[in-house]
């Protein structure tokens, strides 16, 4: 098949599904899961079915760990599904752990996404007397499946019926004791492939799953479901019912591309990931945000803190709380927490905390004092169960799967999106915007995935046009005002952090006041300039510095004739975007600028020198 990048939807748990003419399945499938392991790795699990009864082994930790503890290879029977976790929903825990059952442990399923309605879900079934066992959103799946067959559905009419429940991006694999020849899987939003073998059949999250084993895959579409048995695999549209035909393809790729799904490197796939992460961002329950948005409006003193990108993030955050919500609050680089500010809190204070990892040693060590102190905590992370989840009054999930690129791409954007987010509900809360206001904001936040996917199609080959252009320039500078400094310092920190190059970054305002000695004829000047409240100003300062020869690259809307005819290269973004929005959107190219030039230069991005994904040392 002619394909070079596969969709990269929902990167998050590893599922894989396998049915054997002859021998036994589990040490196959054990093998399978390690090459998914990139995909998640907080627990695991295995379901086998032999002579119409279920096997299930799993727990808590990584697939050696598990191995070792329980054998996983010692499963009886030719038929299974596995299950790698990257935790959204529950705790990493042997209970939370994939495959869950139904209550006559007959049914198994493995799942990997966020099921948006499962509370109102499970709430029903949990009325008609099914019993659950875990605090994921998973569960739901094996009881609605069980209740279809209950009513005489088959395994296939009851898998399309539960689908047909489910709101939400999943990749579910079923597995049913009393269909020893069969399993079912079906898709939306969360990819799911399917490969062919001699007298094998599999279904994954990713191809790499099965890649040793086979070369003939076929992808599953959105909304299908497929019945999989050794001499069959049919293919039904859930939504219509239809049965789709799809002749397999030949996959030419090696197991190292197949992980990248055909980028070249995992922060390219990252950056490509982003109208994804943030929608899997704001799949985050409402209530949870209602309870952060109150403890943030009670307390006398906020603070945002965190390292790195989530410094930044904090910046954003901040402002749009600032802005919309008028929240006095202070964000603080973690590492300079302690100097002073510890000594300013008490119960009464609240220290909102970002971490991707969760781990990051200063920190924690600004979120132990705070807490010392008395001051609630709230924290953002991506991984759940990590010492910051832990050490929190509240959390908040931003499910963007792991990030494999050391500099942090998708997981930025995420926890914008969720700031962003809460900016808009506190700001409701605060009674200064109204219903009708609020319920349009989060409908813009919640059309950003479709702007970054259409500035992903059409700039990205502008940006390696300016990458290129630039790449031997000693040094850059980012401007912008308002939000949009944040976008600024977020863009030159990619830079340096993987292309090396020695970069400054301002509020376009306070360029006057140093950096514009730095201007020479020919040096390049980003500027970062939506068309909000600070268009007008920026368009002086680009005077400023076209007046002194910079050449300037500017990222604007659509359609900005001023900007663009006083730019020498430009980068357009689609229109509308709310001002406090725009971080999301505006570094995208730059997040592509960085990874081009330092492809140019031929650096390795997936590996910067010097750093590391979580710095766990003072
Ligand atoms: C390191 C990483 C950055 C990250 C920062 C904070 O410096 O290289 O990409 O932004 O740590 O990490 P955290 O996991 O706390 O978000």
């Amino acid at each position: 098949m002619a394909f070079l990048r596969l969709d990269v939807s929902q990167i998050m748990c590893g599922i894989f599904g396998c049915i054997l003419k002859s021998g036994d399945v589990a040490p196959l499938m054990r093998q399978a899961l390690e090459r998914l392991e990139y995909r998640g790795y907080d627990s695991v699990g295995e379901a086998t079915v032999q002579s119409n009864k279920l096997f299930i082994k799993k727990d808590k930790g990584k697939i050696s760990e598990v191995h070792a503890a329980v054998n996983l290879d010692d499963m009886p029977g030719s038929i299974g599904i596995a299950h790698t976790r990257w935790a959204t929903h529950g705790a990493p825990s042997k209970v939370n752990a994939h495959p869950h059952t139904d209550c006559d442990n007959k049914v198994a399923v493995i799942h990997n996404g966020i099921i948006e309605n499962f509370l109102e879900l499970r709430e029903k079934l949990e009325h008609s007397s099914h019993i659950f066992k875990s605090r994921t959103d998973s569960e739901v799946v094996p009881h609605l499946i069980e209740e279809q067959l209950r009513n005489g559905s088959d395994l296939l009419e009851a898998v399309i019926e539960t689908v047909r429940k489910l709101k939400g991006a999943y990749a579910i694999v079923v597995l049913c004791s009393s269909y020893p020849d069969t399993i079912v899987c079906a898709r939306k939003e969360s990819p799911l492939v399917i490969g062919i073998g001699k007298d094998a059949v599999y279904c994954a999250s990713d191809i790499p799953a099965f890649l040793p084993l086979t070369n003939k895959a076929l992808l599953l579409e959105e909304n299908e479901v497929a019945l999989l048995t050794l001499s069959k695999v049919e293919i039904t549209n859930s939504e219509t019912g239809e049965v789709v035909s799809r002749a397999p393809f030949e996959v030419t790729w090696t197991r190292q591309a197949a992980e990248k799904s055909g980028y070249d490197y995992f922060m390219l796939k990252e950056i490509y990931e982003q109208p994804q992460a943030i929608r899997n961002a704001l799949r985050t329950q409402r209530i949870y945000y209602d309870l952060v948005a109150s403890r943030i409006d009670s307390a006398d003193v906020v603070y945002f803190t965190g390292c790195g990108t989530a410094y930044h993030a904090c910046l954003a955050g901040a402002y749009s709380m600032a802005k919309l919500a008028g929240l006095r609050s202070n964000v603080v680089i973690a590492s300079e927490f302690n100097q002073v500010h510890t000594n300013l809190l008490d119960k009464k204070s609240i220290v909102v905390a970002l971490s991707q990892s969760g781990e990051t040693m200063d920190t924690l060590n600004a979120v132990r004092e705070a807490r010392a102190r008395g001051a609630s905590i709230v924290s953002v992370t991506n991984v759940m169960g990590s010492t910051v989840t832990r050490l929190s009054d509240v959390y908040v999930g931003q499910n963007s799967g792991p990030e494999i690129g050391v500099a942090a791409t998708k997981t930025f954007t995420a926890q914008v999106t969720v700031l962003t987010r809460l900016a808009i509900v506190l700001s409701k809360k605060r009674g200064r915007t109204s219903s009708a206001d609020t319920e349009n904001l989060l409908e813009k936040l919640a059309q950003v995935p479709d702007a970054i996917t259409s500035i992903l199609k059409q700039q990205d080959d502008k940006v390696r046009e300016v990458a290129r252009k630039c790449k031997n320039l000693p040094s850059f500078c980012f401007l912008g005002r308002g939000i949009s400094e944040v976008t600024a310092i977020e863009g030159r920190l990619k830079l340096l952090e993987i292309a090396y190059v020695p970069s400054l970054a301002y509020a376009a305002g306070e360029s006057k006041h140093g950096f514009i000695a730095m201007v020479e004829p020919g040096y390049p000047v980003i500027f970062v300039a939506p068309n909000d409240e600070t268009h007008s100003k920026i368009i002086g300062n680009i005077m400023e510095m076209k007046a002194r020869g910079a050449h300037i690259i500017s990222i604007v809307e659509e359609g900005d004739e001023q900007i663009k005819s006083i730019s020498d290269d430009f980068i357009e973004m689609p229109r509308g975007i709310p001002g406090i929005m725009t971080p999301l959107a505006f570094v995208v190219p730059l997040q592509l600028l960085a990874y081009y030039v330092a492809v140019e230069k031929g650096h390795d991005p997936d590996h910067p020198r010097n750093l590391a994904k979580s710095v766990t040392v003072e």
